[in-house]
Parts: structure tokens; C-alpha cells; sequence
């Protein structure tokens, strides 16, 4: 029997937000390089995609690439932007096929202009999707994300559009890179790492968050069912008592 069976499909996460880590971890392993190691992370990204639209989940966000990853020898970041380029291309297809919107949030500008264009296009064909919106995190970081929509709303002050009164958390919501996605409701994090590392700070206020020793590439879909039964067991009680929760 698979792990699915066991899923209330009434109760599941909304929004799934993953930090995919662990990737060289995997290929030194194998005695590989870095690069094969992101390679065999695109299988896991398939993977969980397709458990998230077979089961109903509206939302996926992937972290591929943080602000901080430019950091990263030249040679690695470039392997990984030539894998993103390739995959979405190849990908489009299965996209459209399941019915898959794909989105990005993050400082798109800062990308290589043909991972731009790829992005853009794919973003495009794809919008009319409706059963999964899959939103990659690419020069993702989530101060700058915040910072930016500080800026915003800054300049709506300015030009006196709104009141410095009227800034609720709301208005931030409004201003960061996509309104439109909800909060994340379970956060999964691979490869025995117990960190945030900038990712959607503002929206995970009150995320669950599941922790695996699995490496990135070895993530699959039963280990997707498993992080969803572990936010099942949970309750979440957003600040109130126990009994408040289930008197309602
Ligand atoms: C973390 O492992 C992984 C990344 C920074 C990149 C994630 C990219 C992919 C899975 C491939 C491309 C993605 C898409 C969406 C097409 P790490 O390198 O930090 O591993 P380590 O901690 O073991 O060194």
C-alpha cells in the first residue's frame, strides 16, 4: 500500500514550499560531480510536480536558485542556469499537458537573457493552467523581497496614493513579487539542514515546516506523501488553545 492512501484529500496543504538541498551532497556520494548532482535533482523536481497535481495541491513553490547562490563557482552557476533553460524547455509540453501554470518569483532581471526569454514564454503559454501553479524561486531571497515592496509602498506614500495610516500587513502582502500565491501552509526542507536561508520569511509566519535527511535527488513521491501526513498529524493553532481549535 502506498502512503497516499493513508492522505485526507480533504485536508491537504493549499501551498507546498520546498528548499531542495543536497544535491552535491549526493553526487560526492556517487563519487560524482556537483553538476550530476543538480541533474538528478530536476527527477526529484518531476516528481514532486506530479504528486502535487494527482493529489490536488494548488500551489508548489520550488527555491532553485537563491540570491546567494552567484556566489557559487562560476562553472556551477552557469551548469545550473543551462539546466534550468533545458529543463523548462523540455518540460513545456508536460506542463501543458497536466494543465500546469508555471510562475517565477525572485529578481528575474538579474537571470542570463536567454533563461529570461525561456521563462517568459513558458510563463506565457502556460497561464491559462489551472490545476497546479508551480512557482520557481529563482534569484529568489526573501529580505530583498520585502524590501522591495517596502519600496513600493514607500513611493505610494510619496506620491500621496495611499496614508502612512493605512499600512497594515495587508498592504505588504499586496506588495511582494506574486500576491496572488497564498501563504505556504507546509515547508520542506531536505538533506538535514534546519534553516530558512531567506526563503518566503514574510509568507511563513505560520507554516508547518517538515525536515528530511533525504538528499534532494532522492526525494520522490512517497517522500512528498510522507511531509503531507506529517502536516496532517499536526494541529495548528495559529496563536489560540487547543480547545478553541476544536470547538470550532
Ligand atoms: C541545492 O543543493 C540545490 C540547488 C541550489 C539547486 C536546485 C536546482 C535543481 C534541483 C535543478 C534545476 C531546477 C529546476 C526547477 C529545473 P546544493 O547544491 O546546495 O547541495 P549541497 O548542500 O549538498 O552542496
Amino acid at each position: 500500500m502506498s502512503l497516499k492512501d493513508s492522505i485526507n484529500l480533504e485536508k491537504l496543504p493549499k501551498h507546498i514550499a520546498v528548499i531542495m538541498d543536497g544535491n552535491g551532497r549526493w553526487a560526492k556520494q556517487q563519487g560524482k560531480n556537483r553538476i550530476f548532482g543538480h541533474k538528478n535533482g530536476v527527477n526529484a523536481v518531476r516528481e514532486v510536480s506530479e504528486a502535487c497535481a494527482e493529489l490536488g495541491v494548488k500551489y508548489l513553490t520550488l527555491y532553485a536558485f537563491s540570491s546567494e547562490n552567484w556566489n557559487r563557482p562560476k562553472l556551477e552557476v552557469s551548469a545550473l542556469m543551462e539546466l534550468l533553460v533545458r529543463t523548462i524547455g523540455s518540460e513545456t509540453k508536460t506542463l501543458m499537458k497536466n494543465n500546469i501554470r508555471l510562475k517565477t518569483i525572485g529578481s528575474i532581471d538579474t537571470l542570463p537573457s536567454r533563461a529570461q526569454e525561456q521563462l517568459n514564454s513558458v510563463k506565457e503559454e502556460t497561464k491559462n493552467n489551472t490545476r497546479l501553479t508551480l512557482t520557481l524561486a529563482l534569484s529568489y531571497g526573501g529580505r530583498a523581497e520585502i524590501v522591495d515592496a517596502c519600496k513600493k509602498i514607500a513611493s505610494q506614500v510619496k506620491k500621496g496614493e495611499i496614508s502612512e495610516q493605512d499600512i497594515t500587513a495587508s498592504t505588504i502582502n499586496r506588495h511582494l513579487y506574486d500576491p496572488e500565491i497564498p501563504d505556504p501552509e507546509l515547508m520542506i526542507r531536505t538533506s538535514g539542514e534546519y534553516r530558512i536561508s531567506n526563503f518566503l520569511l514574510w509568507q511563513s509566519a505560520y507554516t508547518e515546516f517538515y525536515f528530511t535527511e533525504e538528499f534532494w535527488p532522492d526525494f520522490n513521491k512517497e517522500s512528498m506523501y510522507q511531509a503531507i501526513l506529517a502536516f496532517q498529524s499536526r494541529e495548528r493553532r495559529f496563536g489560540k488553545t487547543s480547545e478553541q481549535i476544536k470547538s470550532v
